[in-house]
């Protein structure tokens, strides 16, 4: 989010246009958290993870009076439009001010779970990856010296694109995700053909959110058909949500920084900037928070033969 946020002030700054920074989200912008930002301000920061604008979930700007408010301090400054990084929840906020203020938004899709549709992949998604990828090679060594089959829990309340991704390039036998309904039925398929093959060690990709429960619960459940296994859970947890942004985020963020100036620049409101096909991609509120992004059926199909 920091490589989006240096976008959106040295963009800006580029076509004349002044910038403040909101702090912590809509609930700073009701509580007038907001300052200027130059060019130096945003020095040095596209190296680390999180965002130095901070974040909230704000519950007063669900309500009226709470825009209101953010309205009167936006006033102050001047502000005539937003750029907004964030979800469904951002641009919804986003879209309701707009038909009560009139204040032009753009949205910027900020979340490692890459659920969000408009956009190949969300600003933080890559970063995820990346950073499960590199527990499972580290939680490999032990499962292979040791013969043990290990189900890694990834981050994915409600989807499995950081499962997918970061289990097709760990080499994962089984990978579990919300959107598959019938994953861990093929998994003990899997595992029953398996104990022919005598395969001595397994990883297996458990998304947070899959509806065979968490991976405690799904390796209990397992442990309990395949008693012979020895077996170890380990949840990733937020360690997927900071760390150092990869290139590939930092340029994706920096992209859509930019288009997301240049969307303002041209009139344009409720809408966000994506990337799809290695091109900028504008897509409205409306379309971006009524549909779903699906799961790569490519990739999926990739997985289960790779696992074989
Ligand atoms: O950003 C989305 C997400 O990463 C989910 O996958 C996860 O369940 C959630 O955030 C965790 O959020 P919190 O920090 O509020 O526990």
């Amino acid at each position: 989010m920091n490589a989006c946020i240096r976008a959106v002030v040295r963009s800006a700054h580029y076509h004349g246009l002044e910038v403040y920074g909101i702090r912590r989200g809509y609930q700073g912008m009701i509580e007038g958290e907001i300052s200027k930002l130059v060019p130096g301000d945003v020095a040095n920061i596209i190296q680390y993870g999180g965002t130095v604008l901070k974040t909230a979930r704000s519950k007063d700007f669900m309500q009226p009076e709470g825009r209101k408010k953010a309205y009167a301090e936006l006033q102050k400054h001047g502000i005539e439009g937003l750029v907004c990084i964030g979800g469904n929840g951002t641009y919804t906020g986003a879209g309701i001010f707009y038909e009560e203020f009139g204040i032009p938004s753009v949205g910027a899709p900020g979340t490692i779970d890459n659920d969000l549709y408009g956009t190949d992949f969300t600003i933080g998604f890559d970063t995820a990856v990346n950073t499960a990828l590199d527990a499972i090679d580290r939680i490999r060594d032990t499962a292979d010296s040791h013969n043990r089959l290990f189900f890694i829990e990834v981050m994915g309340r409600d989807s499995g694109f950081i499962a997918l991704n970061a289990g097709i390039a760990g080499g994962a036998e089984g990978i579990l995700l919300p959107e598959v309904m019938s994953d861990y039925d093929d998994l003990i398929r899997h595992f029953e053909d398996k104990s022919k093959r005598k395969k001595e060690f397994s990883i297996i990709v458990v998304a947070e959110g899959d509806k065979e429960g968490n991976a405690f619960e799904i390796s209990d459940k397992f442990q309990k058909r395949f008693d012979g296994y020895d077996i170890r859970v380990s949840v990733l947890g937020h360690i997927q949500r900071g760390g150092k942004p990869t290139a590939n985020d930092r340029i994706l963020a920096s992209t859509l920084g930019n288009a997301a100036v240049e969307q303002l620049l041209a009139g344009n409101a409720n809408v966000c900037v994506g990337v799809v096909n290695h091109k900028v991609q504008i897509t409205s509120f409306k379309e971006a928070i009524s549909l779903r992004k699906s799961i790569d059926q490519t990739l999926w199909t990739l997985a289960k033969t790779l696992a074989n």
